[in-house]
């Protein structure tokens, strides 16, 4: 029986060492110390030995059993411990490789463009309004002075989203002077008021039927036309540089009185007259004027103590300008190609 035991021990102990997996440790030891395993089969047959006999095997047998249980442990531990290595490396990441720098994006020209003159007017004092593209006839037009039966109503010019012509999508950002107007109260009014506009035009290198617009209004005691003046050259001149040259035209908008045009010397030709101008010299860069009574009282300012001045600016032109773009279509293509140059 003696080298029975020692046999096993040995079998055994060779048999764990080799053990690959945590699974072969179960299966060996159900092998050897399991109900019906070697060392048990050993055990049973205790009982045929003499007494004198039988405590010395009882000991041998315990140690052999001690023995393997203990290099078992041991063998699972080390089994633990590699299959934590293994994993480790296996999981390890190298922050030695060199990375992929991911692609990124950056601002379209128009919001260069308008961030530009965002920030021009903030140094001035105005205050940045948003208001809705879907607006009513009534603020888009009736309250600018624009009655019904005027032109710039017609069908064929406007997107109307209601038979009754009473909702529309805004043809420009002035319906946004009322909105101010209204909002704000009591003068001094300051603000900008950017945003998307809709008119019916067909596609081409200058027109789309939606564009942008910069809507400003200033009112407070004493405005005059020499405000207008001053404020829009300094303004252009922040934007352009201070040898830019600026003229001022009369023109028309039913809700300013008296009205104007300024332009800024063609950048290419200084006035020579070229392509980029279309041989004119000159580029029309927005519209303005004094804010009309009538449109003050509708928005309940008395024009006998305040006046005040807008001006309308259309982003596009100026977008084309600052970057010298030569169609107007490739501001809404989205080409990566011609993004990628700002
Ligand atoms: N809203 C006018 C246009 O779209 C521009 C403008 C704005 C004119 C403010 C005067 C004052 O042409």
């Amino acid at each position: 029986m003696k080298e029975q035991l020692e046999r096993i021990r040995v079998s055994a102990l060779e048999a764990l060492a080799q053990a690959k997996e945590s699974a072969d440790l179960e299966s060996l030891r159900i092998k050897i110390l399991g109900k019906k395993g070697e060392l048990t089969a050993v055990l049973k047959t205790m009982g045929k030995l003499s007494a004198e006999e039988r405590p010395v095997m009882g000991q041998l047998a315990n140690s052999v059993r001690a023995g393997i249980e203990e290099a078992l442990e041991q063998r699972k531990k080390e089994l633990a411990a590699a299959a934590l290595e293994a994993r480790l490396e296996a999981e390890a990441v190298d922050v030695t490789v060199p990375g992929t720098a991911p692609t990124l994006g950056h601002r379209h020209p128009m919001n260069i463009a308008l961030d530009e003159v965002k920030e021009a007017a903030i140094g001035m004092g105005f205050r940045i309004l948003e208001g809705p593209e879907v607006e009513l006839a009534e603020y888009n037009f009736t309250k600018l002075n624009t009655e019904e039966g005027h032109p710039a109503r017609d069908w064929s010019d406007t997107f109307y989203l209601k038979e009754d012509s009473s909702v529309l999508l805004r043809t420009q950002t002035s319906p946004m002077q009322i909105r101010a107007m209204e909002a704000i109260g009591k003068p001094p009014i300051r603000i900008l008021a950017p945003g998307r506009v809709f008119r019916k035009d067909e596609v081409d290198a200058t027109h789309s039927p939606m564009f942008h617009q910069i809507e400003g209004l200033v009112i407070d005691k004493g405005i005059t036309m020499a405000d207008l003046k001053g404020t829009l050259e300094a303004f252009v001149k922040s934007l352009y540089g201070e040898d830019c040259v600026v003229r001022f035209r009369p023109h028309h908008f039913p809700f300013t009185e008296p009205s104007c045009e300024l332009d800024v010397q063609c950048f290419k030709c200084h006035g020579a007259g070229c392509p980029t101008c279309k041989g004119e010299g000159w580029i029309e860069l927005l519209g303005a004027g004094m804010v009309h009574p009538k449109v003050l009282e509708g928005c309940g300012i008395d024009p006998d103590v305040y006046s005040g001045f807008a001006f309308g600016i259309g982003l596009e032109r100026m977008a084309m300008r600052r970057f010298q773009i030569s169609d107007l279509r490739l501001i809404f293509e989205n080409d990566v190609r011609f993004l990628e140059q700002f």
